[in-house]
């Protein structure tokens, strides 16, 4: 005898089928009048082990979950109950979970959610009309259940589901009932490099339909730039009228109307206001106008090019995941266009619809992802490809239609994107065709196909500087279409840790060649998850099986959305205004950036610095019609008379908002240029004192130093501790850079030959005249390499003069990370410099690195990248005080300050692994090597490199009280 045990059917979890149930895709919109109510809050849930760990009966009326904990929709259950319901995982190519298509593990958290909810008293949907219960994001498959009745199941997390549920519903007591699925076969197409995340985690929400409402309906609102006419006509399932008051539209639903009308950009976000009014409902529409077309070879909007300088954003909360709420997206879309970024690509999945609002209202170009990336596929060659097998075709398409019919509607949607890294095949052609023909208003873009047989534009992520450059040129060959095509970077510029290096390079290239239309950095936001035990989780601090570390952490902001040091740089490489000149001359030359924007908006202010600081400041005339693309040379006034001679100016010139905008306030600052007015005068230090021995120690002018090691211990009464040459910092992501990178991986290499672990010997210590004189051979154990190291110590009686010579010996195959002193105090806090800041810069991200006078505190020198690494340099740095000590550069130098020297932040896996100690560690740096983008990209350019070679520099070093 045989017989099954089957409890209930789960089938549909691995069935490639989109789902079954749900109405058609259509646009997502509020309505003015039909009723709403949000289905969010505390909702009962229960976890289950497998996917059919639990029978349905909690679907059924009456079922008693008092027992049940609560969970908080929209959310992810892995990220409440405190580690009671499972954890995170994150893995950036690899499956976390066998690769059999469309098989899942057995193992299958299933999360059993259960709503109750009333009507609320003057709810008609009853009486008239039907209702939609529309679900807007559920990661990955649900099964549905309104009072006890199936009502389907979907998969497609990032894509809104309705459905028809009038005849389910009644007055009181409505049970909603939702299985929640971690894995089903729909995980085999959102293999995104982010964390897996279950749970329903974007509202729910239930619509009434009145009888004659709007179904569905395209805003179609083209501009014609030689006529200055926009042309309007919507397209609605439900005939009815569209009403634009403003420009005295008042036609029937799929009629044209042309007038003359503002058009909309990132620039100039001008959006009108209208109505779709059908027997039954009104839709508030926000139009705007324009034209996106691909001609001679470019991406243009209302006849012009333009250049992206985008972003790729991901949805992020710290501690919500990917439930973000309202002010959380426009926080991001603030920030972005508050640091001159005027394009986001919605990497890698439509965002909820909520963001894309804002981006029309404050206008920024979008890149609209589809929910789609197999990249685990890549481990075994693409085989098995859901993208390129038949049978999952109808599910990409579905995907693609939710995409598209969902956000039609928006201005700020200009490309469709197909998904990110799912390789090539049929199912993506199949997506484009549709794409194509059911919208021939905007572009088509997947960076995959390098053939670009089904994009509108040739796109590529981490292509390096001089691959990027022959793209401009037109070199890079391809196929015929692709030659015709315009090029994006849809990734570039991976922000991960201290970096990325190289941006402005990446700028001058995008600017030099109309083809390359410009960038995205990866990515906006770290992946942090909020975490008692390190501040900050990342990947494999949840104990999972395989994790990509720290790899989640890439972003141009932190995970509580302060911005990093990359996206400051970011924001001055890409200012649409650049202010240039040579304040020898008298002249500023202003150039206009933007693509559509005149200066209108900008006032422009100069201030002239003697030392750091403005000794006279007053506005600049700069045209305020100056055109998208010119230039205009503008004088500056007479350079104020300096009263104190022999001191280094410079003119600093500023673009202001002249007036608040809608996305900042006004003196915001949107673009700078400094240039010099007269040079620094190197400071000197006449060496008239002599060094003096007495009882094991010699005294020269201020200082005094052990007369066995010649090492210095103090400076007027100050103490100093372990002053020597130091070449190790702790490396940067970019410096490790990643397993796959075809460039020099010099964290690995420095390490190997034993950079972090530098021996000092001692040669001689030789008092002279006027001086004292340390040799020494600084070298790795093992290695037959070393630096010959002389430090040559004088004196004026105040100040002591300290000039270290390097002569490098052996053959020297690595640059060096840094090449400088270190020196310990034992007690500092306050600190301030003329030179670079307010923040870090390194020698390839030291653009928005500005010439002042500034101040600040040890504790806040430092930048908390998530995986502690170097960090916190000020560049170009003339002086510095610090716990009583004052550093003059000759020439300038590197700055850094902090509690724990580069040995422990270097071993540091979280920023709680870093105590303070009772010494504070300076470095003066005569060189830094670059930064790079390696840790996803191509490593430091040649000309960032810390080459060995023999190199001298001095600092005069004097006691100070601040
Ligand atoms: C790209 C990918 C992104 C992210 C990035 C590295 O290949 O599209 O999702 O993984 O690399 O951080």
């Amino acid at each position: 005898m045989s017989f099954r045990t089957t409890a209930m059917s789960t089938d549909y979890v691995e069935d490639v089928s989109p789902g079954r149930g749900a109405l058609p895709p259509r646009a997502w919109y509020a309505s003015s009048d039909a009723g709403s109510l949000s289905l969010n809050g505390s909702w009962r849930f229960r976890l289950s082990p497998t996917a059919d760990g639990a029978d349905d009966s909690f679907a059924e009326p009456g079922y008693d979950a008092g027992d049940w904990a609560e969970v908080t929709v929209p959310g992810h259950w892995v990220l409440q109950g405190d580690g009671a319901f499972g954890a995170p995982i994150y893995t950036n190519v690899r499956y976390p979970f066998p690769v059999d298509p469309p098989r899942v593990p057995t193992q299958n958290p299933t999360g059993d959610h259960l709503h109750v909810f009333d009507l609320p008293s003057d709810w008609p949907g009853l009486s008239d009309g039907g209702a939609v219960l529309r679900f807007d994001g559920v990661e990955s498959c649900a099964r549905v259940w309104l009072n006890g009745t199936d009502i389907g199941e979907f998969k497609g997390s990032r894509l809104a589901h309705e459905f028809a549920v009038g005849d389910l519903l009644k007055a009181g007591g409505n049970v909603l009932a939702v299985r929640v699925h971690q894995w089903s076969a729909g995980s085999y197409l959102e293999d995104q490099d982010q964390w897996w995340l279950p749970g329903i985690f974007r509202d729910v929400t239930l619509l009434h339909r009145p009888a004659a409402s709007v179904l569905d309906f395209f805003v179609h609102s083209s501009y014609d730039h030689t006529t200055g006419e926009g042309t309007l006509r919507v397209e609605s399932d439900v005939e009815g009228r569209v009403t634009v008051p403003e420009l005295d539209i008042d036609v029937r639903t799929g009629d044209p109307v042309t007038v003359a009308v503002e058009p909309w950009t990132a620039e100039t976000p001008r959006l009108y206001d209208g109505v779709l009014v059908t027997a039954g409902e009104r839709v508030p529409l926000r139009i705007g106008f324009r034209t996106v077309e691909l001609a001679d070879g470019l991406i243009k909007v209302n006849g012009k090019a333009i250049l992206f300088k985008g972003v790729n954003r991901h949805e992020w909360h710290p501690e919500r995941g990917r439930a973000l709420d309202l002010e959380t997206m426009r926080a991001d879309v603030l920030l972005m266009k508050r640091h001159n970024v005027n394009a986001v690509r919605t990497s890698h999945y439509p965002p909820h619809p909520a963001f894309l609002d804002l981006c029309d209202e404050y206008g920024l170009w979008v890149i609209d992802e589809c929910d789609l990336e197999t990249h685990g596929f890549t481990e075994q060659n693409w085989r098995d490809n859901p993208v390129d097998d038949d049978r999952w075709t109808p599910a990409l398409l579905d995907r693609a239609s939710r995409m598209v019919e969902r956000d039609k509607n928006h201005p700020s949607v200009v490309i469709w994107s197909l998904g990110n890294e799912a390789g090539t095949g049929r199912g993506l052609t199949a997506m484009a065709k549709w794409i194509h023909s059911r919208d021939t208003s905007r572009l088509v873009h997947y960076e995959g196909d390098w053939d670009c047989r089904d994009t509108d534009m040739y796109s590529r992520m981490y292509a390096d500087h001089a691959e990027t450059e022959r793209i401009g040129q037109g070199l890079d060959g391809g196929t015929h279409k692709r030659r015709q095509l315009p090029f994006i970077l849809c990734e570039y510029g991976h922000a991960m840790g201290n970096g990325p290096g190289g941006i402005a390079d990446y700028q001058r290239i995008f600017e030099a060649h109309d083809r390359v239309q410009g960038g995205f950095i990866w990515e906006w936001i770290d992946h942090g998850i909020k975490d008692e035990r390190f501040g900050y989780a990342y990947g494999g601090d949840f104990g999972e099986e395989l994790h990509d570390g720290n790899f989640v952490c890439d972003g141009l902001v932190f995970p509580d959305r302060t911005p990093s040091p990359g996206l400051v740089e970011y924001k001055k490489v890409i200012e649409p205004v650049r202010i240039e000149g040579d304040g020898r001359d008298g002249t500023v030359r202003v150039t206009n950036a933007y693509d559509f924007a005149d200066l209108s908006a900008l006032t422009f202010v100069w201030s002239y610095d003697v030392d750091g600081t403005a000794v006279e400041t007053g506005t600049l005339a700069v045209p305020a019609t100056l055109a998208p693309g010119a230039s205009a040379d503008v004088k500056l006034p007479q350079p104020p008379v300096d009263a104190r001679g022999g001191a280094e100016s410079l003119w600093t010139v500023r673009a202001l908002l002249a007036e608040e905008s809608a996305w900042g306030p006004e003196g915001h600052q949107v673009a700078w240029g400094q240039f010099p007015a007269s040079a620094r005068p190197t400071p000197t230090v006449a060496a008239s004192a002599a060094p003096v021995l007495a009882d094991g120690v010699i005294t020269l002018g201020p200082g005094t130093f052990d007369a066995r090691t010649g090492a210095l211990r103090s400076i007027g009464g100050r103490e100093v501790r372990d002053l020597r040459l130091d070449v190790w910092r702790a490396p940067t992501d970019n410096d490790d850079g990643a397993a796959w990178q075809p460039d020099e991986r010099y964290g690995m290499l420095w390490r190997n030959l034993g950079l972090h672990r530098m021996q000092h010997r001692l040669d001689a210590v030789e008092s002279g005249e006027d001086s004292l004189t340390v040799r020494t051979r600084v070298a790795p154990a093992a290695a037959e390499v070393g630096l010959n190291t002389v430090y040559r110590w004088t004196s004026d009686g105040d100040r002591l003069k300290l000039t270290v010579s390097v002569d490098p010996e052996g053959h020297w195959t690595l640059p060096l990370p840094r090449l400088g002193v270190r020196l310990g105090l034992p007690a500092a806090d306050r600190v301030t410099w003329f030179g670079g800041g307010p923040g870090e810069g390194y020698p390839d991200t030291k653009s928005a690195s500005m010439l002042g006078r500034w101040e600040s505190t040890v504790n806040d020198l430092q930048t908390p990248y998530l995986r502690p690494q170097e960090n916190g340099a000020r560049a170009d740095v003339r002086w510095a005080e610090i716990g009583g000590l004052r550093v003059d550069g000759d020439p300038e130098f590197w700055f850094t300050a902090r509690r724990w020297t580069s040995e422990q932040l270097d071993a540091a896996d979280h920023l709680t692994d870093l105590t303070p100690g009772d010494t504070v560690w300076v470095n003066l740096d005569h060189g830094q090597q670059g930064i790079g983008s390696q840790s996803c990209g191509p490593g430091t350019l040649p000309q960032y490199l810390l080459r060995v070679q023999p190199a001298e520099f001095s600092v005069a070093l004097s006691a100070v009280d601040n």
